[in-house]
């Protein structure tokens, strides 16, 4: 008995016919030739955290490199961004004040419309403004509470607490003005709130800014990867947290009702929050909707690479690179990351 008997081999598969050799084109200059994927610094939008409260640059200690600048520094650090070949920034504030509904904002003299006047006024860059409320609220929620507590209300909130969704409204339409009539170009809604899209296109419009573009966090997960950007931007909720408005990580279907109702609502790029782990939410959205997907690598995105670089057990340029080029072959056409200067820069 021979052991083919014993062991039959299976037939070759047509596909492994060997005229047929992949590697052919993985030859230096046809592998550029052929390559499926770009990452350009115009596809990349960096984070900018702009803090009233300092008067010096501070940096943010589970995010190597990053830095919360004081409103003197805003234009530099933008200047700074602009000079690897990133052309668009996201704003986040700090404020010099917390109230329960987070009233600085939408102020005239608040953090991000001082800074977005600067920035837009001194640079050429694009300017987006994060549009939400955990920043800017004593409890730390992303919008305002249901009976109107602060953060003294406590622990007891955690099991019932409810971010009232269309009192919350009504501050996400003058917030979006404030930062329309201080300049910004992108307003960026991130609260999770129902309705947040039309509200601010609604008032957008009726305000005379019909050409600011509304990017919204369409699919915005409660994730545990915002760890570092809760230190970066002081927003952490002071009790419970955010699954009453942020997505279930178990939903990828629901990822398509939000994304539907934004664009309903007239939102023009459509985000998904976190990428790497929500990859597949990406290819989703970008298959189901006609219009520009982002992404958003976030803080606990960056900082892991960063952990393992430091011991030694990554290559953090080749990993950030890889990512970011993942992040778009999935189907992002923009990609929010605090890796935009660093993977510009060696483009
Ligand atoms: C504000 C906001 C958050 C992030 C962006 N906008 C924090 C949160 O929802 O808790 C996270 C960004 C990051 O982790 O890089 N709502």
């Amino acid at each position: 008995m021979t052991t083919d008997a014993i062991f039959p081999l299976p037939p070759v598969p047509p596909s492994m016919n060997l005229t047929d050799r992949p590697r052919r084109l993985r030859r230096d200059g046809l592998r550029e030739l052929v390559s499926e994927t770009t990452l350009q610094p115009s596809d990349l939008m960096a984070p900018v955290f702009v803090d009233a409260t300092a008067d010096e640059r501070r940096a943010i200690p589970s995010m190597p490199g990053h830095e919360r600048v004081p409103l003197d520094e805003a234009v530099a650090r933008v200047e700074e961004v602009l000079a690897t070949g990133v052309e668009s920034v996201i704003l986040f504030g700090i404020p010099d004040a917390k109230d329960p509904r987070g009233t600085r904002a939408w102020a005239e003299d608040g953090v991000i419309q001082q800074a977005t006047r600067r920035i837009t006024a001194e640079t050429d860059a694009l300017v987006a403004t994060d549009l939400c409320f955990c920043e800017y609220t004593d409890h730390g929620h992303c919008g305002v509470l249901a009976d109107g507590a602060g953060a003294d209300a406590g622990s007891d909130h955690a099991d019932h607490l409810t971010v009232d969704n269309d009192a919350t409204l009504e501050n996400v339409r003058t917030t979006a003005v404030s930062q329309a009539e201080a300049g910004a170009d992108v307003v960026a809604p991130s609260g999770m709130m129902d309705g947040q899209v039309g509200a601010i296109r609604e008032a957008l419009d009726g305000a005379g800014f019909e050409d600011v573009a509304v990017m919204s966090y369409a699919a915005k997960y409660e994730s545990a990867f915002y760890g570092p950007f809760r230190d970066a931007a002081d927003g952490a909720p002071a009790f419970g947290d955010r699954r009453h408005y942020q997505m279930d990580p178990a939903n990828g279907e629901e990822a398509l009702r939000e994304v539907a109702l934004d664009v309903e609502q007239g939102a023009d790029v459509l985000m998904v929050k976190p990428a790497l782990p929500y990859l597949d939410v990406v290819r989703r959205v970008d298959e189901a909707v006609d219009r520009p997907v982002a992404a958003y690598n976030v803080s606990g995105e960056y900082a892991m690479l960063h952990a393992a670089a430091e011991k030694g057990w990554l290559d953090l340029d080749a990993v950030a690179h890889e990512s970011l080029l993942s992040i778009k072959r999935a189907g992002a056409d923009v990609v929010l990351t605090y890796f935009a200067e660093a993977v510009a820069e060696r483009l």
